[in-house]
């Protein structure tokens, strides 16, 4: 399963850099897969709303009212209708491109787990609102959907009336009807607004609405599809007869030739282990986490930055428990805590200048990779650097494996997120042997954990706390930010070694 993701893997980063060459990074669709989901749901509330004025809830009468919008008011009920539909269809790509790429980032196992898990039930009913909603225009490919519906549904041991029969005779009645519509207009958004506000609720600052540009690109992108090749029916029912011919919708309803070429107890099988296997990947294998951060409240005046910054909300301010001056102390939630060493990175404790000839302590860090062993590393690996253009890199784990850049006058040091490192810590590498320092970490825009590359860009830029020193020549500081893949691997070596020759001059 893990080759299985790390080609995955290649491949979504491979595609990703098309588009970054294409967009901006800020725009680029597969940073924004999730919020785009809720954007597309968004246009279906909206038209569905208005397409609910003129749908008339009843056997007799859907068929004739969806055939009115679609072509007496095409203008607007018609437009309406086929941006429903198609909105739809958008948002089934983009929940599963959202859930290959959380896959393939690897960013479904851990204690990101729970956020995998409550995204799996919401694909059931995603695709069961689509299936409820196409039996409601109640033309002949709402009556195939409806009797292979019924046909599995029959194939369930525990369900004993042969539901099939009922729709073979035509008996469907007005009650059963109005109960479809009940699902689709509100039993189903319901739930799904609920099960989406679990599936989030463990993660901090999210941003439900993607980029303006982006939101506007996509919206006219369905209204173009929307007026090119209007939604339309298929033929109304017919009495007695089975329909013949149909287009289906792949996106929502693709169970249904399985079932005609493989039967129900297959259908079912094939879906239901497809399901179990989502369940079980962050387990697959699961995932070993670092020990979680630790507050050293004797170092922390309570300042509430960490809080701000940790990406997966582990953190919280709560009264302070120890006497001391300041309202609030910081506590930390393990189970939710990624150990991607931000909060460190945060904290004005971390400064490498504090506690010079003792161990250094700060407000908040890893037990396993104290901000002391950092300034420790950081210090032996000055000591060695020689020659001309002498330079420290500061690196990502999920970013470029900046181990690879071997050169005398090249130090590295490899962190699990380039947000744990302190600013202050780029001041002292620049007074203590280094001419420059470059920071490396995932691409703009796709840091693995989230914020880590946003808040040392908005550090480093003095736009936020903990800032680094006016007093720091800028000149001597590059961010550089590059996934590990081949290409770039060749672009971050060129970027260092210009960076180097403008240090030095002269060499
Ligand atoms: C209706 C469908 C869905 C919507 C609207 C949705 C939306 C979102 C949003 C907005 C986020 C937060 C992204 C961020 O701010 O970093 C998120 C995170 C996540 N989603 Fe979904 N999601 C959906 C379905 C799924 C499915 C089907 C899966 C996988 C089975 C999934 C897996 C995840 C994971 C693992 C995360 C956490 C990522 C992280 O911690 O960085 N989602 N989702
Ligand atoms: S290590 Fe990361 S996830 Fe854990 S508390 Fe700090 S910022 Fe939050
Ligand atoms: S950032 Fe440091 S000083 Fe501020 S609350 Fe967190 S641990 Fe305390």
């Amino acid at each position: 399963m893990e080759a299985v993701r790390k080609i995955g893997n290649n491949i979504i980063l491979s595609v990703e850099l098309l588009f970054n060459k294409g967009f901006p990074n800020r725009l680029n669709p597969f940073y924004h897969l999730g919020s785009l989901t809720f954007f597309f749901f968004w246009v279906v509330l909206v038209s569905g709303i208005y397409v609910f004025i003129f749908f008339e809830t009843s056997v007799a009468g859907a068929y004739p009212s969806v055939e009115y919008m679609t072509h007496d008011q095409w203008w607007l009920a018609g437009i309406m209708r086929s941006l429903h539909r198609y909105a739809s269809d958008a948002a089934v790509i983009s929940i599963f491109l959202h859930m290959f790429r959380e896959f393939f980032r690897d960013h479904h196992r851990g204690v990101r787990w729970f956020s995998w898990i409550t995204g799996v039930p919401t694909l059931w009913l995603v695709v069961i609102l689509g299936i409820t909603g196409y039996w409601l225009v109640w033309d002949q490919l709402a009556q195939y959907v409806a009797l292979a519906t019924a046909e599995m549904v029959d194939w369930i041991p525990m369900i004993p009336s042969a539901m099939v029969f009922n729709f073979l005779d035509n008996q469907i009645t007005d009650r059963f009807f109005t109960l479809m519509a009940f699902l689709h207009l509100l039993g189903l958004p319901v739930a799904l607004v609920f099960l989406l506000w679990t599936h989030v609720s463990r993660i901090s600052q999210i941003d439900f609405n993607p980029p303006r540009p982006l939101a506007t690109g996509a919206f006219l992108t369905l209204l173009v599809l929307s007026l090119l090749k209007p939604a339309v029916s298929h033929a109304p029912v017919q009495a007695g007869h089975s329909p013949m011919v149909l287009n289906l919708d792949w996106f929502y309803l693709n169970i249904y030739p399985l079932m005609d070429g493989m039967g129900p107890g297959w259908a079912w099988g094939i879906s239901t282990g497809v399901t179990a296997l989502l369940l079980m990947l962050p387990w697959l294998p699961s995932k070993k986490e670092q020990p979680a951060a630790e507050v050293n409240l004797e170092h922390c005046n309570g300042c509430g930055q960490c809080a701000q910054d940790c990406p997966y909300g582990s953190i919280s301010m709560r009264r302070r428990t120890d006497g001391k001056k300041s309202e609030f102390e910081p506590t930390v939630n393990p189970t939710l805590c990624t150990a991607c060493g931000i909060c460190s990175g945060s904290c004005v404790s971390s400064s490498p200048f504090r506690m010079a000839n003792a161990t250094l302590k700060t407000g908040i860090e890893m037990p396993w990779f104290t901000v002391d062993a950092l300034r420790q590393e950081v210090k032996s690996k000055l000591g060695a650097l020689s020659g001309a253009g002498r330079v420290m890199v500061f690196g990502c784990e999920h970013g470029m494996d900046v181990t690879t850049l071997k050169d005398p006058g090249v130090a590295v040091v490899s962190l699990p997120c380039s947000g744990m490192l302190p600013p202050s810590m780029l001041d002292y590498v620049l007074k203590n042997g280094a001419e420059g320092v470059l920071v490396t970490g995932c691409r703009d825009g796709d840091c693995y954990h989230r914020f880590g590359n946003t808040w040392t860009e908005q550090r480093l830029s003095g736009a936020r706390e903990p800032q680094l020193l006016k007093r720091v020549d800028r000149t001597r500081v590059v961010e550089f930010r590059v996934s590990d893949s081949s290409g770039e691997r060749k672009a971050l070596q060129q970027r260092l070694e210009a960076f180097r020759r403008s240090l030095s001059p002269s060499a």
